[in-house]
């Protein structure tokens, strides 16, 4: 792959939070550009709710890989407030979440459902822009119901002077299951006038290869479940880890720091037991074992049974 192209981690609540980034960015240190942090709601003011910022706060991100916050609302004053105080803490870029396919946010306007109102976003750029002392970035999908909405999206779009527009090929009901709509995504690969992000279903090297060979305008790669199935990808799209041994090493290597960063850094056995189930529920794809072998970390109760079963696997 070639060596230039930036990739970014996906935000992903509950995964990808500052814990991940910190633990991936200490064990694989430059590895990735930059992330993007999973989304702040501008429901229910964040502004006085320290825990909705906590993972943006940048005394609690040092050391993890470079950050840029993320917005999920339509509220133009409310965001221009967040966005105010995410410059405050030295941020000079957020990015605006158009992609979230939950019901109950698309049902308000929020997230993806955004997509089929090309004037509603509009009249939200209008407020917000002018009033913003950083960049502005947007993910997007290619819509809710319809293809079709991106086309109209992107005509806005290209008013507004975006850093990137970030797009994931695939429409709200489809959450993330079924293929990416690569023929579409080719179709408004040339009619966008920011630099276009690639994501969805970078899982191996090859797939990467792909992306940028048939669509050489990228401006990058964001990947998301890829970097938990397969945490050494950055690293072998780089060429930096080609061996196969190699790359179970780093793999073991990787789930061995990020357990350890889980004990460090939540409090009580619950949350650590959960925690660790979450991330082995996709990390175990990285090692030569089989599903079944990896669900007895799942089936186990206590915290110390999970974390014999996967020591077992990492040795
Ligand atoms: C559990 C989970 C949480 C997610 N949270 C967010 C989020 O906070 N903001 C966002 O823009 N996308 C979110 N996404 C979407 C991802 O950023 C990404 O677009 C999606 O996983 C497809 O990319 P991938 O195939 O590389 O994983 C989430 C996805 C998952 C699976």
């Amino acid at each position: 792959m070639e060596g230039g192209t930036a990739m970014t981690l996906a935000p992903m609540q509950g995964l990808t939070e500052v814990l991940f980034r910190k633990a991936y960015e200490e064990c694989f240190p430059g590895a990735i550009e930059s992330a993007v942090a999973p989304f702040i709601s501008l429901t229910h003011g964040p502004l006085n709710n320290p825990a909705k910022l906590a993972d943006v706060m940048p005394e609690n991100n040092v050391g993890s890989i470079p950050v840029v916050p993320q917005i999920l609302g339509k509220e133009p004053d409310e965001f221009v407030q967040v966005a105010g105080r995410l410059a405050e803490m030295g941020y000079n870029e957020v990015n605006w979440n158009m992609g979230c396919p939950m019901r109950m946010v698309t049902a308000k306007h929020r997230g993806c459902g955004l997509m089929p109102y090309p004037d509603e976003v509009r009249a939200i750029l209008d407020s917000v822009v002018p009033r913003l002392r950083m960049r502005l970035s947007v993910k997007v999908r290619l819509g809710l119901k319809s293809a079709d909405e991106v086309f109209s999206m992107v005509e806005v779009l290209n008013d507004y002077p975006l850093a990137s527009v970030t797009v994931h090929p695939r429409l709200g009901h489809q959450q993330y299951t079924g293929v990416p709509d690569l023929d579409t995504f080719g179709r408004l690969l040339p009619i966008v006038r920011h630099p276009v992000v690639y994501n969805g279903d970078i899982v191996t090297p090859a797939d990467a290869e792909m992306i940028l060979s048939r669509f050489p305008a990228v401006s990058g790669l964001m990947v998301g479940r890829g970097v938990l199935y397969r945490p050494t990808l950055p690293l072998e799209m780089k060429g930096l880890v080609v061996d196969p041994d190699e790359r179970i090493r780093q793999s073991k290597r990787f789930v061995a720091h990020l357990m350890e960063a889980i004990t460090r850094s939540l409090p009580g056995e619950e949350s650590r037991t959960r925690k660790t189930k979450e991330y082995w529920n996709l990390l175990w794809r990285s090692l030569p074992i089989s599903e079944l072998e990896a669900r007895k970390a799942l089936r186990a109760e206590r915290l110390q049974d999970v974390e014999k079963i996967i020591a077992a696997f990492i040795q």
